[in-house]
């Protein structure tokens, strides 16, 4: 760190104030910074926009803006630069929020010495090192978790596709041959009942592939759509778990692309199969709805009620996998339990533009 030379936008208006900093700042002999100096926030963001600086250092009042309206509005401008508010607001409550929207430090011009200003900006340059990387690594995991989903769901619909295809036609030639033998042979007791018997276990190996491609992925879901798949999906669930579904939508209403229906049919199904295997329920209610340019799915059980603590685990991957997948498509997941009244569900996307397009 030593030869290297920290240059930091001092947003100023007070020009008197900027000589006593470059003083402050000479007093540090481990480091050395060279200022430039704006008078104005317009000044800045230009220079912001043409001159590469290594942090900022921001007077809340200036005359082309006030307050911490000056921050958020740099900030918004330029969210990877670190920016040192050094201010005469000399406002605790204004430092905290201050920083809890981006910046680095909250400084009060009446506080400050050289050797604190130093430190100051050079841990929030290593901060903001820090905190890009993590960013970084979030986002590429992020990323690496929604292509992840996306190959599997591809693998899954092309296995489908191929078990149906290969083995469905295999199955229905023998299905036809073994009618032919019970045609032919019909007054040939033994041979009619082996026969026959084999035809039946051909009729099951069908249903087998059948319930084994639509688990892969619902044909359904391609065919005729989300809301479709989700009251198919209901039904079965009622079908095979007992558990009363309610399903309250327009399905006319519900017309979404491809990425964000497998998206919220697989919620759906982790969202019932949760419900199945954790929540003691008798009925559960989905509603559905499109709303100032979002979708909502909401789905409610009147059983146990999810914990904090199963919320916030974070081996919970069914919970972490639904997430993930909502937030991906920039929305979010809610999940909130009352004990023995229920858990309730809540999934909101935006119909259109994905968060990372
Ligand atoms: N509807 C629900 N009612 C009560 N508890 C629930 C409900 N849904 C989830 N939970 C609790 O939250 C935990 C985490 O759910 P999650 O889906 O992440 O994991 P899991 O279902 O146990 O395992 P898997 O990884 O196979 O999904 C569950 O183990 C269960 O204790
Ligand atoms: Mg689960």
């Amino acid at each position: 760190m030593k030869d290297e030379v920290i240059r930091v936008l001092i947003v100023e208006d007070d020009t008197a104030y900027v000589r006593l900093t470059n003083e402050l700042l000479k007093e540090n002999s481990r480091v050395k910074f060279e200022l430039i100096h704006a008078k104005r926030f317009n000044d800045a963001l230009k220079r912001l926009n043409s001159e590469a600086f290594d942090a900022v250092l921001l007077d809340l009042n200036l005359p082309d803006s006030r307050g911490i309206n000056t921050f958020e509005r740099l900030y918004a401008e330029s969210p990877g630069m670190p920016i040192v508010v050094l201010t005469s607001l000399e406002d605790d409550e204004l430092g905290v929020l201050t920083v809890q929207k981006g910046a680095q430090d909250y400084l009060s011009k009446g506080r400050v010495d050289g050797n604190l200003l130093a430190c100051s900006i050079q841990y929030a340059l290593e901060r903001k090192r820090a905190e890009e990387a993590l960013k970084q690594s979030h986002e590429q995991m992020r990323n690496l978790s929604a292509h992840l989903q996306t190959v599997r769901e591809e693998e899954r619909a092309n296995i489908a596709r191929e078990i149906h295809d290969e083995l469905g036609q295999i199955l229905t030639a023998l299905k036809m041959d073994l009618s032919w033998i019970l045609k032919k042979y019909s007054d040939h007791k033994s041979l009619f009942e082996k026969t026959e018997s084999m035809s039946r276990i051909v009729d099951a190996t069908i249903q087998s592939v059948k319930r084994i491609c639509t688990e892969l992925r619902p044909r359904v879901l391609d065919d005729l759509g989300l809301a479709a798949a989700i009251e198919w999906h209901a039904e079965e669930f009622k079908k095979r778990s007992g558990i009363a579904c309610e399903v309250d939508f327009n399905p006319e209403e519900i017309v979404l692309d491809k990425d964000r229906s497998i998206a919220i049919f697989r919620i759906f199904q982790e969202t019932l199969t949760n419900i199945a295997r954790h929540a003691n329920a008798t009925t559960i209610n989905v509603r559905m709805e499109k709303k100032d340019g979002r979708l909502l799915l909401a789905v409610r059980d009147n059983g146990k009620g999810i914990t904090e603590k199963q919320i916030s685990d974070p081996n919970s991957f069914g919970l972490i996998g639904m997430r993930e997948r909502a937030v991906f498509l920039g929305g979010d997941f809610q999940i909130s339990g009352t004990p023995n009244n229920g858990t309730t569900v809540t999934v909101n996307i935006p119909l259109r533009e994905k968060a990372n397009d």
